[in-house]
């Protein structure tokens, strides 16, 4: 290499250090994620607040990853700082019921009891109302559909499991999660199993290594333009 040569580039090397850091850099809000441009996964972490939500929030904001909490009434009464916690850092929190029971074998007004309650519960703890419904076991007919309906409220199952719930072990909760992650995935997790939050730093790690972007349900929804009542994804057996 000419010595002038090597000078020009040590005089551009000062200039791209010297160039004014782009305006991003300064601002603290950061742009909304388009999922239709890059690569999302929404977590989704049912039955909560559970007894390990305090260490997933902290993994959760170590790494920048943003969830959803479909949380149980009757722990949104028992645990509501972990509530508050989720609204304030940024996280999305639906309605799964207060105490659980299959909906589709439920009345009317049971249904309409168990919705309200939860409602009411995160609200008092958060000051935030859910926008979401995912009925217990993932259980909805037509008849549920029409009640959500009438909360006007979506029904957002998952369109995969990370069988968390039944491996109870780390390494196997991380296989199958990436096995069946994809963009716009929503996976189903639990943040009372203890090695799903275990686990969380290396998973979120790895899918973040991957190129997902760790987002809320309603991020990956946006383009789906879900009517109150309706299910997503489409049970099976369901037509359009
Ligand atoms: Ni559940």
């Amino acid at each position: 290499m000419s010595r002038q040569i090597s000078s020009l580039l040590a005089i551009a090397a000062v200039c791209v250090t010297l160039a004014p850091a782009p305006a991003f850099a300064q601002a603290p809000k950061k742009e909304p994620v388009d999922c239709s441009q890059v690569k999302c996964l929404a977590l989704t972490f049912d039955d909560g607040p559970g007894q390990y939500a305090g260490t997933l929030l902290d993994t959760l904001k170590k790494y920048d990853a943003k969830a959803t909490f479909f949380l149980e009434g009757q722990y949104a009464k028992s645990r509501p700082q972990f509530v508050k916690r989720m609204a304030a850092e940024g996280h999305e929190l639906g309605n799964h019921s207060y105490k659980h029971p299959d909906f589709t074998k439920s009345s009317e007004a049971t249904i309409k009891d168990e919705i309200q309650k939860t409602q009411d519960a995160v609200k008092a703890a958060a000051g935030v109302e859910p926008k979401l419904l995912r009925p217990p076991y993932g259980m909805t007919d037509v008849r549920v559909s029409e009640i959500a309906e009438q909360f006007d409220m979506p029904q957002i199952l998952w369109t995969a499991g990370s069988k968390d719930w039944s491996l109870k072990n780390v390494d196997a909760i991380q296989k199958q999660t990436l096995a069946v992650a994809e963009p716009n995935g929503i996976i189903l997790m639990h943040d009372w199993v203890k090695q799903t939050v275990d686990g969380m730093p290396a998973l979120i790690k790895t899918l973040q290594n991957k190129g997902y972007h760790l987002v809320t349900v309603s991020d990956v929804i946006k383009d789906e333009k879900l009517e109150p009542g309706d299910a997503f994804p489409l049970p099976e057996g369901w037509e359009q």
